[in-house]
């Protein structure tokens, strides 16, 4: 073997180890990276080209380029490695700082809904009752004359029906005019003793106005047991309205009339220097516990209604009821 072809592998050897140092160097993604090591490196690369020609030299000759083979395959493989690191360091960085969440961009906004101020104040009356020991309950919308009026110790020719204009539907039903009627459904179904509150939609053909609905909202209070008295009526009451609208209210009981409850009375708060009406109430009439069929002797009670959008529009201080109506958001914004 000749000592030209000796030193034409080394120095074919040298020019690939120059080349292929250059083009790693110049590499900036993996995939070439990856080609350019099948290029130089791989079985059928272009160092394992070269040293095929190594069959054409003599013993002694093969050991010294085997050797100078080696030295350009790890300086190659080194030169790979240490690319190859900084180039998936360099991706990783890339995409941490693509994926990078800015926490100072400002958010986007969600329109949220809001309580209607109605809704809020019936949830705080029954917040209240709850608290002091009552059960919601509630009733149809369309009743009967009987639930409305009858069993309310108020019959067909009783005066007292002038009081309540009534939506009349067909056949016995009407709409009903008050939440008293809960209180003959809710005995009827269950034994004393009980305390509920029932909040509700009622009707009345009232001209509308700004303080008149002809659907608006009612709470009515019962509590049935065997001793009750005016004092705890007059307690509850008391307690309800001091939660309802503050420690030093001024409360007055007032002599009144209503069928279902002897006596009667309604009450009123002083309520930023004017006396305002809240509530009516009572002793549960001996014929409303008979017409569910309790013992009047053994049973007492005593009951009490109060409108909502009354309650709603003191405590607001809103001139105008249909404004709790009409869905303008510019009202309903400031709740
Ligand atoms: N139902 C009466 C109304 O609508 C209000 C009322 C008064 C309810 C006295 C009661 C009560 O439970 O005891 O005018």
């Amino acid at each position: 073997m000749t000592t030209s072809t000796l030193t034409q592998i080394e120095s074919d050897l040298q020019a690939l180890q120059q080349e292929a140092t250059g083009a790693i160097a110049t590499a900036t993604d993996l995939d070439t990276l990856e080609k350019l090591r099948v290029n130089y490196l791989g079985k059928k690369g272009q160092l394992s080209q070269i040293l095929r020609g190594m069959g054409k030299l003599s013993a002694e000759e093969r050991p010294k380029i085997g050797a100078i083979a080696n030295q350009v395959k790890e300086a190659l493989q080194g030169a790979l490695d240490t690319k190859l690191e900084t180039l998936q360091k360099a991706k990783i960085e890339a995409q941490l700082k693509a994926e990078t969440l800015d926490v100072t961009m400002p958010g986007v906004g969600r329109p949220l809904g809001k309580m209607h101020p109605l809704q809020s104040t019936i949830d705080r009356v029954l917040d209240i009752f709850v608290g002091l020991g009552y059960t919601v309950a509630e009733g149809p919308q369309i009743e009967t004359d009987y639930y409305n009026f009858e069993a309310l110790n108020t019959p067909a020719d009783h005066p007292a029906r002038d009081m309540q204009d009534t939506f009349y539907l067909p056949g016995d039903r009407l709409l009903r005019t008050h939440t008293s009627s809960v209180q003959i459904r809710h005995m009827e179904q269950n034994e004393p003793p009980l305390r509920i509150v029932a909040p509700g939609r009622v009707y009345r053909r009232d001209t509308v106005d700004a303080t008149h609905s002809a659907v608006f909202h009612q709470i009515e209070l019962l509590a049935i047991d065997k001793n009750l008295k005016f004092t705890d009526l007059k307690g509850t009451l008391k307690e309800f309205l001091r939660q309802m609208f503050g420690e030093d209210l001024e409360v007055t009981f007032r002599a009144s009339y209503f069928p279902f409850t002897e006596p009667s009375a309604e009450v009123d708060v002083k309520w930023q220097g004017k006396w305002l009406e809240v509530m009516g109430c009572g002793m549960v009439d001996p014929n409303v516990l008979k017409a569910v069929g309790y013992d009047p002797e053994v049973y007492t009670g005593f009951a009490a209604g109060l409108g909502v959008e009354r309650f709603a529009m003191v405590l607001h201080k809103l001139d105008d009821i249909r404004r709790l109506y009409n869905s303008d958001l510019r009202f309903l914004r400031q709740f």
